[in-house]
């Protein structure tokens, strides 16, 4: 990250800026239910607000439409909530992403203004990584910068994270910026005792990560339902859980309280800790406390450099954080596979296309 440009190092002031966010939210009936990448945009929002953008203009797909229209998938309602989040700024939304329409709505924003165009991926251009398609957006928006701070979907080679940047000088949001920095500084020289956490259910996109890692760390411990099916290593580093709450049909639903003891232990001299995959089924209060207690016990040393990702781990912990304020981690990844590829040191578009610094 460090050769690459950010915001920091462009000229801002009276630009248009077409930013790829990501608004991938969960939603329920219409109605987002966890904000975090919403919330996680704010910073560059506000960075380039400060330093004088003529408008921002905001581009992020939701779901996968399969290149089709969607009512329930419009990125309406996400504008509608970055509105209540900016109440002193105007934040219009338009229901398309290019042509004459879009060029007019741009135009009509005010200055210093923002636009949430419409759900990139309703167009096929979007995830065939057109040119054409990224062209079409960055004339019609009258866009001068790019910024990538969509961090999770750097991992994806589309129009907006890759094409894009062809057409586009190209530098990476504060959001991006934190999240690589963080995760590459534990990826390549983590503070010992390293201590990696594994969980979650899909024992395929964790190996990459455990294989990659492994070298660098002190101990791995691997709970979840990945332990529960019966994941073995010959390496001493490696603790599998092998006790395990049941259901009443003799279902391993959480981590036992004997594994609960051992990982504390293992995390007490820790002073970096990487969490990827809830240790039980969280959705399911009674399943959910050998991550609840992990979560406590992190969250409770600041000491500790803890940097939790994954989907599922995100969600968890920012939904625990709701009840339990005092817990605080070094970062909480917007990104799932995102956050994978990167610590498994895989290609990552929309990052590796963004222009470096001199
Ligand atoms: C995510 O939620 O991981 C990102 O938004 C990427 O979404 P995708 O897996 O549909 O490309």
């Amino acid at each position: 990250m460090s050769k690459k440009a950010t915001i920091k190092d462009a000229k801002v002031r009276n630009q248009n800026v077409l930013v790829r966010v990501d608004y991938n939210v969960p939603m329920e009936d219409g109605e987002i239910t966890d904000d975090l990448r919403i919330r996680a945009s704010l910073p560059t929002i506000e960075y380039l607000i400060k330093k004088g953008a003529r408008r921002i203009i905001l581009i992020s797909h939701l779901g996968r439409p399969g290149g089709k229209k969607v009512k329930e998938l419009s990125l309406k309602p996400v504008a509608e909530r970055l509105a209540a989040l900016l109440p002193d700024r105007k934040v219009g939304f338009i229901d398309d992403v290019s042509g004459p329409d879009v060029e007019e709505a741009v135009k009509k924003t005010p200055v210093g203004g923002i636009i949430l165009l419409e759900n990139l991926r309703f167009f096929p251009g979007e995830e065939k990584n057109s040119a054409e398609f990224a062209r079409e957006i960055a004339e019609c928006t009258g866009a001068d910068l790019f910024v990538q701070d969509g961090f999770a979907v750097i991992h994806r080679a589309h129009a907006s994270t890759d094409a894009i940047t062809r057409e586009l000088p190209s530098v990476a949001g504060l959001l991006v910026k934190k999240e690589v920095s963080a995760l590459q500084k534990v990826a390549t020289s983590p503070d010992h005792p390293f201590v990696i956490i594994i969980g979650g259910a899909k024992v395929d996109d964790k190996q990459p990560l455990i294989d990659k890692l492994s070298p660098l760390a002190d101990a791995i411990f691997v709970g979840g339902k990945i332990a529960a099916d019966g994941y073995s290593s010959n390496s001493p580093k490696i603790h599998v859980c092998d006790t395990f709450v049941e259901d009443g049909e003799g279902g391993k639903r959480d981590i036992g309280e004997p594994c609960i003891e051992a990982l504390l232990k293992l995390c007490e001299n820790a002073k970096t800790v990487l969490w990827n995959g809830t240790l039980g089924e969280t959705e399911k209060p009674e399943f959910a406390k050998g991550s609840e207690r992990l979560a406590d016990y992190l969250g409770s040393h600041p000491e500790i450099t803890t940097v939790v990702c994954g989907g599922d781990t995100a969600g968890f912990v920012e939904n625990y954080l709701k009840s339990h304020p005092g817990l605080s981690f070094s970062l909480i990844s917007t990104g799932g596979g995102a956050s994978l590829e990167l610590l498994s040191a895989l290609p990552l578009p929309g990052l590796d296309n963004l222009d470096e610094t001199n």
